[in-house]
């Protein structure tokens, strides 16, 4: 695979900044700070105090920078319990940029996810989605649905540098619905930019393919439309007939295509906190109103302030700016461009949201039952103080029928870059810690499962290591 690379230069200049505490620059020099923080987080980064980091790219969920009409719009929040104007504005740009009629506000994604599992799935339903995201496919279980992965094999193979991971395997697709047949299938579940593949688009030919078998057996396309824009984006860069067509026009193009679209607003659109359910079907919208008033708060604000709405409302007219997505991920690529070059192994192609470390290559001395990529997780963290995400088997739990652990082809950690949040010096940073790990990744140790959560275990899960230290003094 090509390592060439061009920075494209951000559109935006930093007016404020977040300084770091003694605490944080003290972690990034003492080793022996570092090993009692992870040692006291269960070697689980999730459990680690912000304090205890150095730089964060747990995630880019609720992370990135707001910009300063954002902020401007946070003072502008109407706090009416019903019939906000920041609601008229949210609903107003999501019509325009999603295209989709209805829109529900919910406190995140997964608000939408609860909501629209428990109107759309009943017990013995299968709901086949390209790949998983970890809350999407909880909310489906816990309606009494059985999830089904219909993605394409290459989205679990991370050396296939093929450049539409996302896309749905119609076959794998069409033989569900002849074993099972359509009135078990409630809806397609369909996810934009495939976070646990590694940040991997579809490509609009697959998604028109789908459409077409989707509307020959009549289910309707829910899109997790939480990364939509960086899809969008690589839409314009790899597929045919797309190069040139403002980011804007390809969003609407893909939820154009979809029925219904579940949103964290954490992301794409760049805020602290929201999200929404949207969709053009008048019955679903009446049903999700009668939900969200259970679970969340009155169908005009679903949980959030008036001024969250109005911050998020602005993120989405500003996140399908094409200049500010092609730095956004840009700088992704920057990351990944110099951890390639310095043999270390990533999934390819690089993904839009995060740099994803192959486990698998990384440290394969360590057996898939003691949590390679939990193990380097926090092995990265003790050697920088660099905080990143285990996407495998951890992340994957239990099967939820045999109560046996799911046993993942990808075992990665997540190195998420937030939005306008780093510059490129810490990119530098970053790719030499990474680097100096892969020097010692032999004396890396795996690690056992001391405490487990029932739901989402991953967020608080604890470990120990196998062989005392982490990270070895030596090898024998
Ligand atoms: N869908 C996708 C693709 C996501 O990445 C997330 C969250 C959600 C849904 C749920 O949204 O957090 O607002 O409830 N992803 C975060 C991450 C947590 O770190 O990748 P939420």
């Amino acid at each position: 695979m090509t390592t060439r690379f061009r920075v494209i230069p951000p559109p935006y200049r930093v007016k404020v900044v977040e300084l770091l505490t003694k605490e944080q620059i003290e972690i990034a020099k003492s080793r022996r700070k570092r090993e009692e923080a992870i040692k006291k987080a269960g070697f689980n980064t999730f459990l680690l105090a912000e304090a205890e980091v150095y730089i964060d790219l747990l995630t880019d969920s609720g992370t990135s920078a707001m910009s300063d009409n954002q902020w401007a719009g946070m003072m502008l929040g109407d706090e009416a319990y019903a019939g906000s104007k920041n609601f008229y504005h949210l609903e107003k740009a999501v019509q325009e940029v999603y295209g989709y009629k209805y829109v529900v506000p919910t406190h995140q994604g997964r608000g939408a996810e609860h909501i629209m599992s428990r109107i759309l799935i009943k017990e013995g339903d299968f709901i086949p989605n390209n790949m998983y995201f970890t809350t999407r496919r909880l909310h489906q279980e816990l309606a009494k649905g059985t999830w089904v992965d219909v993605s394409i094999n290459e989205a679990h193979d991370p050396e296939s540098g093929y450049p539409f991971k996302g896309n749905v395997d119609l076959k794998k697709l069409e033989r569900l619905i002849k074993d099972v047949g359509t009135e078990k299938i409630p809806y397609m579940s369909l996810e934009a930019n495939v976070n646990m593949a590694g940040g991997q688009p579809f490509s609009i030919e697959n998604l028109k393919a789908l459409k077409a078998l989707c509307n020959e057996y009549q289910i309707p396309i829910m899109l997790d439309a939480t990364r939509v824009v960086e899809n969008a984006y690589f839409i314009q860069q790899r597929e045919k007939g797309y190069k040139g067509k403002p980011i804007k026009q390809i969003v609407t193009e893909i939820c154009s295509y979809t029925d219904g679209a579940t949103v964290s607003g954490k992301k794409d659109a760049m805020v602290n906190i929201g999200g929404f359910l949207a969709c053009n079907d008048e019955r679903l919208f009446i049903e999700a109103k009668a939900q969200v008033v259970i679970f969340e708060g009155l169908h005009t604000y679903g949980g959030l302030a008036g001024r969250d709405m109005e911050s998020m409302a602005r993120g989405i007219y500003e996140m399908v700016d094409n200049d500010h997505v092609a730095a956004r991920i840009n700088q992704v690529e920057y990351l990944g461009y110099k951890l390639l070059r310095a043999g270390i192994p990533i999934v390819v192609p690089i993904g839009g949201h995060a740099v994803f470390l192959d486990a698998k290559r990384f440290v394969p001395h360590i057996a898939q039952e003691n949590y390679p990529a939990q193990a380097l997780t926090a092995a990265l963290y003790l050697e920088s103080g660099i905080r990143g995400m285990e996407r495998g088997t951890v992340s994957a739990g239990r099967d939820p029928n045999t109560g046996k652990e799911r046993r993942p082809k990808l075992e990665l950690l997540r190195l998420t870059i937030p939005r306008r949040v780093y510059t490129n010096t810490d990119m530098d940073l970053i790719a030499k810690a990474v680097t100096r790990l892969y020097e010692k990744r032999e004396r890396i140790s795996g690690l056992k499962m001391v405490f487990e959560p029932k739901y989402l275990r991953f967020f608080q899960a604890k470990f120990e290591s196998l062989e005392g230290e982490l990270i070895k003094k030596n090898l024998h």
